[in-house]
């Protein structure tokens, strides 16, 4: 009984240590990750990449209508002699490397800008005004690339094949969603999807196992009265009090409908209605956004802001009307991390920079687009640090000061091929399966 208990223990111990492989293998893959960062680290190719970003910063392009930005990425892959699919949701590409059979492992980057007039003075400020990579697209494309270039120079290595999925609109277009009515993504087994956080310093990266994002809705709502004379409200319909109302009930949902220890948010963000103080005006308009970390949390609150907006409106004599966007498509789902890949990347990850600099990312009630891709496959974001105080690149994302610390260049690029490379080999098909090495590297 005892012994027995006792091999039971190993053999969990054992399978609970799964991601690290034997010594031989872990011994391979540190080789591998180094290999690539110091390739990546080289001065022609950090060169290279850094230009990338700098052109593309130089020249935003909003969700859908980048142009540029795609053909810019179109030429660098020809000139690393690698095939790929364009147009795919408008001015999406995807790229292969390796032997054009399973498995399949995709790399992501986003490359739409944002609304936003940059207010950093630097040699490379955005050229076109009210436009900025605020959110810093240009350097996953960068990576990428970079990312390319790495695996296109070890091809032979490649025991299936690397997708390189480079997605327009992320800020709000639902790109990911558009680029997965494209049959060229059907076949994907996993993909990764790296963004670039100040909250993280250069040097180190981050993520979660689970739910890691919100899944996010909008909605836009009309409350139509009866204007009239101030002075005669019982003549009138008063859309403004109706809103205010609705507005206030809505913050109830959360504080009385919700249990404490789910995180759900419901926030309106404008609010439209009326010209003079003594006019009741047709109508108001406003909206906002909500928020949970689950399915049911995001479909429960969409049902309940329809009735509490309708109902409020009836109160008061009005009517509603509620746009929640579904043509975009609207709400994005929850972002949640494959386990499995969160378990496999770290660990290349750990090789990579070091156990110390890779940190456990906390939940926050952001979105992404990219979560569509975990209603099709294995999906996983890595988060790579870019934080330096010198450099001031510690402001948030979205801001008109966001600066990039592009030092942390070389260790995205690396973590997307060391990530592939080593995912293929794991789940490569046929009798070597996951003891076959990195020959020649
Ligand atoms: C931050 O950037 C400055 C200027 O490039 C550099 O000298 C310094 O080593 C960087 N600090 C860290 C922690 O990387
Ligand atoms: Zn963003
Ligand atoms: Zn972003």
């Amino acid at each position: 009984m005892a012994v027995a208990s006792f091999l039971f223990l190993l053999l969990l111990s054992g399978l609970a240590g799964q991601p690290r492989g034997s010594p031989e293998m872990e011994e391979q893959l540190r080789g591998l990750t180094q290999q690539l960062l110091a390739a990546a680290k080289e001065p022609e190719f950090f060169e290279w990449m850094k230009g990338i970003r700098r052109r593309i910063h130089e020249y935003p392009e909003l969700g859908f209508e980048e142009h540029r930005t795609s053909e810019l990425i179109r030429t660098e892959l020809d000139s690393l002699g690698i095939k790929y699919k364009w147009p795919v949701a408008k001015t999406g590409v995807v790229g292969f490397v390796g032997t054009g059979e399973r498995p399949v492992f995709a790399l992501r980057a986003d490359m739409d800008a944002l609304p936003l007039q940059e207010l950093v003075e630097w040699e490379h400020k955005s050229k076109n005004d009210g436009k900025m990579h605020a959110c810093g697209h240009d350097s996953h494309v960068a990576m990428l690339l970079g990312a390319a270039k790495l695996l296109q120079d070890r091809k032979h290595l490649l025991k299936g094949t690397v997708k390189l999925v480079f997605q327009p609109g992320e800020e709000g277009y639902a790109g990911a969603y558009h680029m997965l009515q494209d049959g060229v993504l059907d076949d994907i087994e996993g993909i990764l999807s790296i963004h670039v956080l100040p909250d993280v310093p250069t040097g180190a990266i981050a993520s979660r196992p689970g739910p890691m994002l919100a899944g996010v809705g909008i909605f836009s709502a009309t409350i139509k009265g009866k204007g009239g004379h101030a002075a005669q409200p019982h003549n009138s319909k008063d859309p403004i009090l109706a809103a205010s109302s609705a507005v206030v009930s809505l913050q109830q949902i959360v504080s009385r409908e919700t249990n404490p220890l789910e995180a759900q948010l419901v926030t309106v963000g404008y609010i439209v209605g009326g010209h003079a103080e003594n006019v009741i005006p047709e109508s108001v308009k406003f909206g906002g956004t909500f928020r949970s970390l689950t399915p049911e949390g995001l479909s429960y609150l969409q049902k309940r802001i329809k009735e509490i907006i309708e109902l409020q409106a009836a109160v008061h004599r009005c009517e509603a009307e509620i746009d929640f966007k579904e043509e975009k498509p609207m709400p994005h789902p929850v972002m949640v991390n494959d386990k499995a890949l969160y378990e496999h990347t770290k660990r290349v990850g750990e090789m990579l920079v070091g156990e110390e600099n890779v940190e456990l990312l906390p939940i926050t009630m952001g979105a992404e687009d990219f979560s569509f891709f975990t209603q099709k496959t294995a999906a996983l974001i890595f988060v790579v640090g870019i934080r330096n105080e010198t450099l001031k690149s510690d402001r948030i994302l979205h801001s008109p000061y966001f600066f990039i610390d592009e030092e942390a260049f070389p260790v995205g690029a690396a973590l997307h091929a060391a990530t592939a490379i080593s995912y293929l080999d794991k789940h490569a098909l046929g009798p070597m399966g996951c003891g076959d090495s990195f020959p020649s590297m």
